[in-house]
Order: C-alpha cells, then structure tokens, then sequence
C-alpha cells in the first residue's frame, strides 16, 4: 500500500451503546469518511459498542481500568496507549467514554484526542447534559466535538451543532434528537480532520486552507 492513500486511523475509546461509533462505522462502509475505524477499546465488557467494531472484524478490546473511579490511573492508561500505538492509530476519539483522560494519554496523543458531548459547551458539561439544559431551561440545547485536555470538556472547540428545546421535551426526546445531530457532527469533523489540517490561536481552532475533499493529511503544511 502507497502511503499516499493512508486512511486516517482512528481509535475509538467507548463505554456503553456505542451509537456514535456505529455513525462512525457506517460512514466509512458508506464511502463517506475518509478515515478508518483501526481499534475499538472500552472500560466495559459488557460495552454493546465492542460487538458493532466485532461484527465488522475491527479488534475491539477491553482494558480493565481496576477501579470504579473515574479517572484512569497512569499505568492502565499505558496499556491505552500501547493498544491504540499497536493499532497504528492517529486520532482517538471519546464516543462515549466514561471515564477521564489524564497526563499519559494526553502526551502521547497530543491535540489529537477528541470527544463528542451532547451539550453546547461551555455549557453543561459532565454528566447528563440533555438533563441538565432541561433543568435550566435553555431554548436551545445541542452537541459539541471537542478536542480534550486535561480539563473535562473544557478543551478547543472543533465544531457545534444547535438543536431547539421543546416545550413537550423531556430528557429521553431531547437527548435522542441530540444524538442524531451528535452522529452527524462526529462523522462530519472527523472527515474534516482527515482532509484538512487545523491550527491553534490560544482556544480558537482554525481549519486550515486546504480544500475538504482534496488534500490529505501527509500533504504538508
Ligand atoms: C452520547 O450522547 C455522548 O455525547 C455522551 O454519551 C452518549 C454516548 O452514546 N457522552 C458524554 O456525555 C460525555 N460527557 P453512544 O454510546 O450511543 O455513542
């Protein structure tokens, strides 16, 4: 293989259902990502997110975090790395992952970990977003891809979608129209991501001047 035509590789970290990643994998069965599910890992056994990666013959193993804390320690996110590094991966991506990201994976993926969070950050962050904009009573809810630092869901804003609360809403109906915008951000930046190259300025994301569709990412600065 050229390595010109090297798909991104992504690493898909999930904890639960795994509808984000399923969005993931039916993009790239339909031509519609330029990027590759490489290797699927959760905290869970039980994750229904291992069988979708299973059924398409893409690895999917767990890695016990040893602890019911949220935070990883170091040396089980070692064992994070060295499966992601094994898999060949260039991006990881949070699709439900319950669990926090520190020092060791941060450094070894630099600006290169992303997450989906069904909230329009800064707002709501942590857990149970849909029902916490219920609660507070915003008009508008939706879903942000971000890239992760050390910080929960504080890190650089990749993209956003908005989605109108309801006045007959409750937190299953928001959250499910959240999560249809959610597969469609995800797929959607993660193409980008593999076409264009970003740049910081402080918080702010800048998405290059390479057009989408044309340049891949070894194409240079
Ligand atoms: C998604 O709504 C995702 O945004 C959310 O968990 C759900 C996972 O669904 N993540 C967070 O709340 C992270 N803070 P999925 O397993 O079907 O993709």
């Amino acid at each position: 293989m050229e390595n010109e035509t090297h798909a991104l590789r992504l690493g898909v970290l999930a904890s639960g259902r795994g509808s984000n990643l399923e969005a993931l994998l039916e993009a790239h069965d339909q031509g519609r990502l330029a990027a590759q599910v490489a290797i699927v890992l959760s905290d869970r056994p039980d994750a229904p997110a291992l069988d979708r990666a299973r059924r398409r013959g893409i690895p999917a193993l767990v890695i016990d975090p040893e602890t019911t804390r949220a935070r990883l320690k170091p040396e089980i996110e070692e064992r994070y790395v060295s499966a992601l590094r094994e898999a060949g991966v260039d991006w990881v991506v949070l699709a439900g992952f319950f669990r926090i990201i520190g020092a060791v994976l941060l450094e070894n993926f630099p600006d290169q970990i992303l997450n989906i969070h069904p909230s329009l950050l800064p707002s709501f962050p942590g857990l149970h977003a849909p029902r916490q904009a219920l609660e507070y009573g915003v008009r508008i809810a939706g879903c942000t891809v971000h890239l992760v630092n050390a910080e929960i869901d504080q890190g650089s804003i990749l993209a956003q979608a908005a989605v109108p609360v309801l006045d007959r809403d409750d937190e299953e109906t928001l959250a499910a129209r959240i999560l249809e915008q959610e597969h469609r951000l995800l797929v959607e930046t993660v193409d980008r991501l593999a076409q264009a190259r970003i740049r910081r300025e402080g918080r702010r994301v800048l998405w290059g001047e390479t057009s989408p569709g044309i340049t891949r990412p070894n194409g240079g600065d």
